[in-house]
């Protein structure tokens, strides 16, 4: 049994955007977001905060990054220990340590399927100014698949919920979201990981990372990704 698990192993690796189409896919995304300098901006789940770091610089905006594993934590303090404008806040998404009605926007990428769902939808809708954008980008099943090879995906990825693309967005109007709408977005080449190794890796991680990439192939076809963008 190995002592490690799917959130381990990105933190471990220092895998830097671990959400799907990496950051080319974030950059795409939010090309066309009227995100204003000054801007109050929360990246939920941040990882190692390369998407904190890249609002910030591209945005000018003021980013809080929340996060609640503690190596993540450590790695995004570490990336933005120079940046007055990005704070690294320990917590969870779904009891956030924030105030109703903070931000312009929150950018959440890859964390809902990890947690409860409904928790962190309710608390992305309290947090979020009036007229706020949330984006999100998760994992969907995109194709028939039966119980037990969900259920034995879900268990490798610590996956708490997986949703097809309307059942997310059905998740979305019962947390109060309006304007719920999928996302176009540029499809990429390739998926580009960037890893940054811990020293004195454990072989249970390099396991972990074996079992992911066998995973991958078997569920190319059934398991993808949605992006939707919606407003208080
Ligand atoms: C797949 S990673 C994505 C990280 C980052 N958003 C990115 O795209 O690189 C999922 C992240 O969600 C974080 N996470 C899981 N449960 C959380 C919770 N309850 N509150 C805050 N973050 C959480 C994990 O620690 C991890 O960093």
């Amino acid at each position: 049994m190995n002592s490690y698990n799917y959130l381990d192993l990105l933190s471990e690796l220092g895998i830097n955007s671990a959400h799907p189409g990496g950051m080319e896919r974030t950059s795409n995304m939010l090309a066309d977001e009227p995100i204003q300098k000054g801007m109050k901006v929360l990246d939920v789940g941040c990882g190692t905060g390369e998407t904190s770091l890249f609002l910030k610089n591209n945005y000018q905006c003021k980013v809080h990054a929340l996060e609640n594993h503690p190596v993540m934590l450590q790695k995004a303090k570490e990336r933005v220990k120079n940046e007055s404008d990005i704070e690294v806040i320990e917590g969870s998404i779904e009891n956030m340590p924030f105030s109703d009605h903070t931000y312009d926007y929150i950018i959440c990428e890859s964390v809902l399927v990890f947690v409860h769902v409904k928790k962190a939808l309710d608390e992305c809708f309290r947090v979020l100014k009036k007229n706020g954008t949330f984006i999100m980008n998760e994992m969907a099943i995109t194709n028939v698949l039966d119980e037990s090879s969900l259920n034995r995906f879900k268990e490798f990825y610590c996956v708490t919920e997986l949703n097809n693309k309307e059942q997310w967005k059905n998740k979305m109007l019962q947390a109060g979201f309006k304007r719920v709408e999928e996302m176009y977005v540029e499809s990429i080449t390739s998926e580009q990981v960037s890893i940054n190794l811990s020293p004195d890796i454990d072989p249970s991680i390099l396991e972990l990372l074996d079992q992911h990439q066998k995973l991958q192939q078997e569920f190319e076809r059934k398991i993808g990704h949605v992006i939707y963008s919606c407003c208080k």
